[in-house]
């Protein structure tokens, strides 16, 4: 998969790959990655990229020509079918889902807006325009680095146990299980006796149930419209009627 980002602050992108998964996947090349600067399409001495927003106000906007000619030069290095998506509060909210499908492309490049906005004719060239959260930050470099991290790990190969990412919360719609390793006992508790019990169809189940119970406390807009087998309304119905009697390991 070829990622490329269009940004002023290359370096602090470049972070993502110092190690961890997203480094790793690049040494396997697994990834190509790139940068493409704006500034380095401008024509003036000063190298402008922003310039006073129109009908004034505070802050600066992104110049629309660096921007288009950066975009158009990430285009042609990256493979047919990549699309162009704008990091911007504005955007679609990402998940899961939009993970998956970006992790399905062939490319990505991904535009990191700075300063208060770019200028609203950038986005002829842009196919998606992706939010991470309803909050606003500096630029859109923090935010291209999430949505690279999520998309780099379902990369086949990406991460070491594929299992483990299968588990991970928001894979299938529900939050995570709780997770315990050594030592059995301390003092804020005991690993629960199920998952020491070798049964792995019981553990299966546990961690189902843990799994569709934490999601209805906490986030039970992710349950709404969303159809449960058999199994899974009777493990949450047991685990709403034990609520309070078992420790469920969801406070
Ligand atoms: N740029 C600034 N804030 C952002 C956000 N919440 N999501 C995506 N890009 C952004």
């Amino acid at each position: 998969m070829h990622l490329t980002v269009v940004t002023l602050f290359p370096d602090l992108v470049e972070a993502l790959y110092a190690g961890g998964i997203a480094g790793r996947a690049r040494e396997r090349a697994l990834i190509r990655t790139a940068s493409v600067n704006p500034r380095d399409f401008t024509r003036d001495v000063h190298r402008t990229v922003d310039d006073r927003p129109y009908g004034g106000g505070p802050g600066m906007v992104m110049k629309v020509e660096p921007l288009l000619a950066a975009i158009a030069e990430a285009k042609g290095a990256s493979p047919a079918g990549t699309p162009v998506v704008m990091m911007s509060p504005q955007g679609q909210p990402f998940d899961q889902a939009l993970a998956r499908e970006f992790a399905a492309l062939p490319g990505l490049i991904l535009v990191a807006g700075r300063y208060e906005g770019v200028d609203e004719r950038a986005l002829s060239a842009v196919d998606w325009e992706v939010s991470i959260g309803d909050y606003v930050l500096s630029g859109g470099e923090l935010a291209a680095m999430v949505v690279m991290d999520a998309v780099i790990r379902l990369l086949p190969g990406a991460v070491g146990d594929a299992a483990s990412c299968a588990q991970d919360s928001f894979w299938d719609g529900l939050l995570d299980c709780p997770h315990y390793t050594r030592p059995e006992t301390h003092a804020t508790g005991e690993v629960p006796a199920v998952l020491r019990s070798g049964d792995h169809e019981a553990i299966r189940r546990w961690r189902l149930q843990q799994s569709l119970g934490r999601t209805w406390l906490r986030r039970p807009g992710l349950l709404a419209g969303r159809e449960l087998t058999r199994e899974q309304d009777r493990l949450l119905q047991d685990f709403i009627d034990n609520l309070g009697i078992d420790d469920p390991a969801c406070g």
